[in-house]
């Protein structure tokens, strides 16, 4: 009898013997032949890191999930948040008093200082304010991405943090998740040797993007930040991360080539709902997306998911709008060249209109390269002629999003802000400050026709001080 592993074994050595490869998995209860991330020394706190949260949205859940799941390790002592029901929500999970709720951020620092740190996980342009006056009140912070929406409120946060000595950990969250780690394990362990170049690629999905960057909340670089900060900044950094060398150069080009009013079917509506001539047919339906498939409902946006509920949501919330009728100006697609170093060569592709999600990427190497598509990572070494497979499910932490990498960041937080050890967490604010610069200068040579830019080495000397 053939068990499902040794089957899948032996299909993976045919296809590799058919292309003179050795494929080589990894082998239950022996480590993994291409070895494992170094781990640091977790202890427990000596007592909960407390922290309030600012935004009870779906990051701040989240983050707050991390405190439900581990007590000792961090408790959520304030909130606030303008919607009452997620104010109730999260004040119920976590038996927050009524003194320390608020409708707004900006009340909850006019008392004096009541927790280690603030989470704010407030929509993008809220993120500015609420960090200065964290920060100026001596709190250490969970900063969601983007940092801010400009690169000179980016050098403010910094540099007020540095000023306080405040552990800042930015929510670039794939760094956490065990597929990347594996990824930049693989890289730094020299396996593949010196890097040559990369191919990177973020297909967003098309359902999401119209959710999210046309009808949603980061549809416009002005309310929010441009597509490279809101959604790409995760691969900006990770390519950063991986690469280990600065990024010298950009150019980029892109546009919003389908999301616009000149792409309007005729026939079509201001909302969907409205007659739509072709609304059967189209692919962006409000009505097939929320209420026919029931996809995509966000956390408490509908009041139920009763077919009433939701017609009364489509009604007057913008997810019910015409996708070719919006105040939308993010791009749908874009690519982004890159030098790293003197000669490490990046190429990021972001594409809005694809059947499917989940980043790839391949490494080329002067020994190797690697292949990944977040479900595995395949590694060739040139000189044994072996390709090695690591596959993320058998390593990822389910019971957290982004493959792992939510929880993950918690983790390292905590325990950077109970031993004032800002080393124990990865995207620290120094080193997220980079691939920030990266995303605005890289939106600045696209809105210029795709000029070639240098990336101001100066403008990050604060960081790396
Ligand atoms: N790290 C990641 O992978 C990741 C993923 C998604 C979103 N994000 C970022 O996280 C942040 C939050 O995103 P989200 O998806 O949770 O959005 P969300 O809309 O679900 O949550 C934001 C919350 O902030 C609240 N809010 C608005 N004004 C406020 C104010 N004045 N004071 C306090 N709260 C206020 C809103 O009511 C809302 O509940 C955004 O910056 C977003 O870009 C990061």
């Amino acid at each position: 009898m053939v068990n499902r592993r040794d089957a899948l074994r032996a299909i993976g050595a045919a296809a590799g013997a058919a292309a003179g490869l050795t494929l080589v998995r990894a082998q239950e209860g022996r480590p993994h032949p291409l070895g494992r991330p170094a781990i640091y020394d977790w202890q427990a706190p000596s007592r909960p890191v407390t922290a309030a949260i600012m935004g009870a949205g779906n990051r701040g859940r989240v983050y707050a999930g991390y405190a439900a799941r581990f007590p000792g390790e961090l408790r959520i002592v304030g909130v606030a948040e303008p919607i009452a029901d997620r104010n109730d929500a999260m004040a119920a999970a976590h038996g927050i008093p009524a003194e320390r709720r608020w409708d707004t951020w900006e009340r909850a620092f006019d008392g004096p200082k009541f927790a280690d740190a603030i989470i704010i996980t407030t929509p993008d342009h809220l993120h500015y304010g609420p960090a200065m006056a964290a920060l100026e009140r001596g709190y250490d912070l969970l900063l969601e991405k983007a940092i801010a929406q400009s690169w000179p409120q980016c050098r403010d946060i910094l540099g007020r943090a540095q000023s306080r000595a405040a552990i800042v950990g930015v929510c670039h969250v794939l760094r956490y998740s065990p597929y990347f780690r594996m990824m930049k394990h693989v890289v730094d362990s020299g396996r593949i040797g010196d890097v040559i170049s990369v191919q990177h690629f973020e297909p967003v999905e098309h359902i999401h993007m119209s959710h999210a960057f046309v009808r949603g909340n980061w549809r416009n670089a002005k309310e929010s930040t441009p597509m490279l900060l809101s959604k790409s900044c995760h691969d900006l950094d990770i390519l950063r991360w991986v690469i280990g060398q600065p990024c010298r150069r950009v150019q980029s080009f892109g546009s919003l080539r389908l999301f616009r009013r000149e792409m309007a079917p005729a026939g079509s509506t201001a909302r969907c709902s409205d007659g739509c001539a072709v609304e059967a047919s189209c692919p962006f339906s409000a009505l097939d997306i929320y209420l026919r498939r029931k996809t995509w409902l966000g956390y408490k946006d509908t009041p139920g998911t009763d077919d009433a509920s939701i017609r009364e949501w489509l009604g007057r919330t913008n997810y019910g709008r015409c996708v070719f009728r919006l105040d939308n100006d993010v791009v749908d697609h874009q690519v982004v060249n890159m030098v790293f170093g003197d000669s490490v060569t990046a190429a990021f592709s972001m594409e809005g209109l694809t059947s499917y999600a989940g980043r790839r990427t391949r490494i080329m190497g002067t020994r190797g390269d690697l292949v990944g598509d977040e479900a595995t990572l395949d590694v060739y070494d040139f000189h044994e002629r072996k390709r090695y497979r690591w596959a993320a499910k058998e390593h990822a932490d389910a019971s957290s999003g982004h493959g792992g990498g939510d929880h993950g960041l918690v983790r390292d937080w905590v325990q950077a802000i109970s031993r004032r050890d800002p080393a124990l967490l990865t995207s620290t604010l120094a080193a997220s400050m980079e691939s920030h610069l990266v995303g605005f200068t890289a939106e600045e040579s696209r809105l210029d026709g795709g000029t070639l830019r240098t990336i101001d080495q100066a403008a990050l000397e604060q960081g790396r001080r």
